[in-house]
């Protein structure tokens, strides 16, 4: 963390209309989170979190919630007039402060603290009032172009709607990332106008100002482009989804993973996965999902919020929610974890099963078509083929316990609530109502009857 007395402001006010979505635009997800926790984070990188406020406006509620266990502080932009404006708006709270400013865009996810702290250090060896960051771009549409003077000083930034046709071919571009001196940022900000065919009050006029005010403004010139991507469209984000996937990726194989065809493998940010494990092709792990060492993860699978232990084999296509599988276990293919299910280790859950709520001992057996829902599975029980928990009767839901050892016949029918106590049999085919002591086999089926002889009969008509 900087020594300096440094305040971050991130601006996350505005609705992003080019988006043409409902949702604000720093609420949208890149990488499992939203753009503005991405900007937050790399923020939180270089200061302390009560030093980083973020601007918010569409949406404040919900982006305010998305940020709450950040720490950060928060500054209301009621009527989103321009990103000048936003920054104003953090003039009483953060004047008084002193120290230095740096402003970010909430649309920016893709920045690194690295390139954060370039910025810092250019700033600290230079004189300039403001230091900013820009680059190179073969297509600078939409950006702000840069305008040096032929020392390499910033004359004035000018905004795509405001270009003439000769500054339009400019392609050092603007990339919303600046460090200011706070006095002089302070002093001038209010400087800026709304004298443009937006009407909006530009940020970016602030390096004007400060240039006819006899202030320098530095240029810090960085080569890769791709970490100063601003997401304006939904094209843009799917083009940083990629960028930042491929980012988690490098960093997953490099500490030991094997990723299949990593381009169509989808890991969150958060995903933490150990050593010698493998990842086939198409396999989603989401949100906060811990995977342990020596798995193996099948293709087309997909794992959310969920901790896996190691040695575990999770066969193609199989769906896990917010569940615990414990070490060596063998999940799929085709199996579905519905929420809040714990697995021993050991365990084996096979194709066409599922479960919601529901504890499987260790060494526990569902291997085939089955469902267990709010059950408590002991250790070693054999779940048979096609067995149904009727959990629900319309209104309320209900608990089924079987005890360790137990053996559930295949096709049973498990009427809740109910008991199955350890190592009971339960006859397959069965429609089990009341509970089943200990050690006893329970039998709920109708006698076969078998009528000899009978197909002869039925054809001479007797
Ligand atoms: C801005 C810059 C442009 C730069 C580009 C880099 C200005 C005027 N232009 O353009 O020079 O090349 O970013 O990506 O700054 N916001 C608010 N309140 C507002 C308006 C915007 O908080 O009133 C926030 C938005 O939520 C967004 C950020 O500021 O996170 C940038 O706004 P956006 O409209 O995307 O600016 P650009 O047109 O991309
Ligand atoms: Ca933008």
């Amino acid at each position: 963390m900087s020594t300096n007395n440094l305040n971050v402001v991130v601006l996350a006010a505005g609705l992003g209309t080019r988006m043409k979505s409902k949702l604000a635009k720093v609420l949208h997800r890149v990488g499992g989170l939203s753009l503005a926790e991405h900007v937050v984070n790399s923020a939180a990188q270089l200061t302390a979190p009560e030093k980083i406020t973020v601007v918010v406006g569409h949406q404040a509620g919900e982006v305010q919630a998305e940020l709450q266990n950040t720490g950060v502080r928060f500054v209301r932009q009621a009527e989103q007039k321009g990103t000048g404006h936003a920054l104003l708006g953090c003039r009483d709270l953060l004047a008084p402060e002193g120290g230095r400013v740096m402003v970010l865009y909430g649309d920016t996810p893709l920045l690194t603290a690295e390139t954060l702290r370039k910025l810092e250090a250019a700033h600290e060896a230079g004189d300039a009032a403001a230091t900013m960051i820009t680059t190179t771009l073969a297509d600078p549409t939409g950006y702000g172009r840069v305008i040096l003077d032929s020392h390499g000083k910033v004359l004035e930034i000018v905004e795509q709607k405001a270009a003439s046709a000769a500054q339009l071919a400019i392609r050092l571009i603007n990339s919303g990332i600046y460090l200011f001196d706070a006095e002089r940022l302070w002093t001038h900000i209010s400087e800026i106008r709304a004298d443009n065919p937006a009407h909006e009050y530009y940020l970016t006029d602030i390096a004007g100002i400060l240039n006819d005010s006899g202030h320098r403004v530095r240029a810090l010139q960085i080569d890769d482009a791709s970490e100063l991507l601003g997401i304006n469209t939904r094209l843009d984000l799917a083009e940083v989804d990629r960028v930042i996937r491929g980012r988690k990726n490098r960093e997953l194989m490099l500490a030991g993973v094997t990723i299949e065809r990593p381009e169509t493998v989808t890991v969150d940010m958060k995903v933490r996965i150990g050593a010698d494990t493998v990842l086939e092709a198409g396999a989603r792990l989401l949100g906060n999902t811990v995977i342990g060492e020596e798995c193996r993860i099948g293709a087309g699978s997909i794992i959310e919020n969920s901790t896996i232990g190691d040695r575990v084999r999770v066969a193609p296509l199989t769906i896990v929610e917010s569940s615990t599988i414990g070490e060596d276990s063998r999940v799929g293919p085709y199996s579905r974890l519905r929420p809040n299910n714990t697995v021993g280790a050991g365990a084996h859950i096979g194709n066409f099963v599922e479960l919601k709520k529901t504890r499987l001992g260790a060494g526990a057996k569902a291997n085939h078509l089955a469902y267990l829902g709010d059950s408590d599975v002991g250790a070693k029980v054999n779940v048979g083929a096609g067995t149904i928990v009727c959990n629900y009767d319309g209104v309320s839901k209900y608990p089924t316990r079987i005890g360790d050892g137990a053996f559930v016949g295949s096709n049973s029918t498990l009427v809740a609530p109910l008991a199955i106590g350890e190592g009971a049999y339960v006859g397959a085919g069965s429609v089990i109502t009341e509970d089943v002591p200990a050690g006893s086999l329970a039998l709920g089926r109708a006698r076969q009857t078998v009528k000899e002889r009978w197909a002869e009969k039925k054809k001479n008509g007797a």
